[in-house]
């Protein structure tokens, strides 16, 4: 992975990714989605005791805006159904990631760049984040899940109205319709998401990991997520974690998971 294109920071276990082409705005390019893939798949093994990941843009303007246009004139048909299935691939890595990976979105999140904010678990907003699916100003659809990802998280009228509009939207709207979970001051953008690590970070790993897997099995036609659910519960319930917070409640004191 280039680290001078994703900026990788860690301390105490929570890793920050920082998409670092300020003077494209974060546009993702083929070196950035490689890179978000590389760390997804490998790159986080090599950090002990991961607690969780921030996901954010360089700069104070923009998050991510979009897929990097620049590259698209020359693509054919099957180049560009390839580059929207693997950015498809990697945006799934993240979105089943095994720990919480957060959102910072400071400024433009359009496009791919709304799209990558989706697949996280949840979305912390800067009062200046701006959220769209543009791509119809360039006679395209979203390409990185966003037709999938947007109607499950706002509904499908409001999702069908800012992708057919190409319509922006600021940080207060994206609260409203459940686009985002919170709304900081731009300089208090990290350590919101830092507490909210440092917060599930306190609770079972193993069970965090499953509640993702489960929640997420809600939105895959594949799998029965009740039957997800019930196996899961019962999995947990015979596991040491579960056997230590079980025992902490009733010793009255904090579970060491
Ligand atoms: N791709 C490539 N370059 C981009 C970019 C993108 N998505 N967005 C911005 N840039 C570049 C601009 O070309 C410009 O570069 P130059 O200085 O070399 O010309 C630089 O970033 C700064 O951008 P602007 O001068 O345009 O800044 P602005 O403040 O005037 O406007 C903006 C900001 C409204 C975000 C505007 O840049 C814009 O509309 N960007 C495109 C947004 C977009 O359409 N995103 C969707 C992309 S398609 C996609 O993502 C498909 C998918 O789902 C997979």
């Amino acid at each position: 992975m280039d680290t001078t294109i994703i900026l990788v920071q860690e301390e105490d276990g929570i890793v920050n990714l920082t998409i670092n082409r300020p003077k494209a705005l974060n546009a993702i390019n083929s070196a950035v989605m490689s890179g978000l893939n590389d760390w997804f798949s490998e790159g986080y093994k090599s950090v002990n005791g991961l607690k969780g990941v921030i996901i954010t843009g360089s700069g104070e303007k923009a998050f991510v805006a979009g897929a990097d246009i620049k590259g698209f004139s020359t693509l054919t048909a099957e180049e560009g159904s390839q580059l929207s299935k693997f950015g498809q691939d990697t945006y799934f890595k993240i979105e089943n990631f095994h720990v919480p990976v957060i959102a910072a979105v400071n400024g433009y999140a359009l496009g791919g760049g709304c799209e990558l904010a989706m697949a996280c678990h949840l979305r912390v907003a800067a009062e200046n984040a701006l959220f769209g699916q543009p791509e119809v100003n360039l006679g395209l659809i979203p390409g990185y899940g966003g037709t999938q990802r947007l109607p499950q998280l706002i509904g499908k009228a409001k999702a069908m109205e800012l992708t057919l509009t190409g319509d922006t939207i600021g940080a207060v709207e994206a609260l409203q319709l459940g686009l985002v979970n919170h709304i900081v001051p731009l300089e208090s953008l990290l350590e919101k998401c830092i507490s909210i690590l440092k917060k599930t970070s306190r609770k079972g790993p193993i069970s965090i990991s499953k509640a993702i897997r489960a929640i997420n099995a809600s939105y895959d036609p594949s799998v029965n997520g009740y039957e997800v659910e019930y196996k899961t519960f019962g999995e947990l319930l015979d596991s040491d974690e579960c056997r230590e917070g079980v025992a902490a409640f009733i010793e009255k004191r904090k579970p060491n998971f």
